[in-house]
């Protein structure tokens, strides 16, 4: 996809405009030739999901759904934190990043798109997705909110992060430039650009929603915490 539309989204977002994304199927592709290679190029993300991780609360014996599990580096902290008795899934679009985890976790996983997850109502005490929503269509985000509201417990809890608004010089600079280059090439960002998710979140019925904003290296990713 060359350049990206503003595409208006829908009440509940956010005051800003959503840049439109590049297809799932791009996505598909993009993540299932960058392979292994996402954790080197992840650096940037380590300490938003050090936090987001932390902020999981997770406890032994809870069930754990990772939406967007990429290569399960993340994930075995997370197994880790769930043990003894938990249960953890990940779930992504790629069967490349499925191969990736399944081989470094043993956990059991789900070729899915994240816009319908496939799992029966309150079937998770967490949910935990990090910079996948940045990539749907914005047009997509509310439903895609309301399927993970419907597969965690009353009382559980969801934990997003997304690349998000700067916050700071360094932070505006970066994201300004980021979004100059999605303007050229979308797809040359893997179709990810700032969101800033708190009301939507709030729209799709959770409550105790919370945010902060994590800049590392001048990069800014927010952190949504909510509650079912
Ligand atoms: C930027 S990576 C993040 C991976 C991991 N959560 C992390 O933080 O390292 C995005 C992941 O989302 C997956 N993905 C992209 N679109 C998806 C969709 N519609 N449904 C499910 N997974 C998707 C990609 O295959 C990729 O593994």
């Amino acid at each position: 996809m060359r350049g990206a539309t503003p595409v208006k989204t829908p009440r509940s977002s956010t005051s800003t405009v959503i840049q439109e994304t590049i297809s799932t199927e791009a996505a598909r592709r993009f993540y299932d030739r960058l392979g292994v290679r996402h954790d080197w190029v992840g650096w940037w993300e380590a300490r938003a999901k050090a936090r987001a991780t932390q902020l999981l609360d997770l406890r032994p014996g809870l069930r754990v759904l990772d939406v967007g599990v990429g290569t399960g580096r993340d994930h075995a902290l997370v197994q880790a934190g769930v043990a003894p008795g938990g249960m953890t899934v990940g779930l992504d679009l790629s069967a490349v990043m499925l191969d990736l985890t399944r081989a470094r976790t043993g956990a059991p996983v789900c070729r899915a798109d994240a816009r319908a997850v496939p799992f029966a109502g309150a079937s998770f005490d967490r949910l935990f997705c990090a910079y996948v929503l940045d990539l749907l269509p914005a047009r997509d985000l509310p439903e895609t909110l309301a399927g993970f509201r419907r597969v965690i417990v009353p009382g559980g809890r969801m934990v997003l992060v997304t690349l998000t608004e700067g916050v700071s010089l360094s932070s505006r600079l970066f994201i300004a430039a980021w979004k100059a280059l999605y303007a050229v090439s979308a797809a040359a960002c893997g179709g990810c650009r700032p969101l800033q998710l708190a009301e939507m979140v709030r729209a799709a019925g959770f409550c105790g929603v919370w945010r902060e904003t994590v800049v590392h290296l001048a990069v800014p990713s927010e952190i949504i915490v909510a509650t079912r």
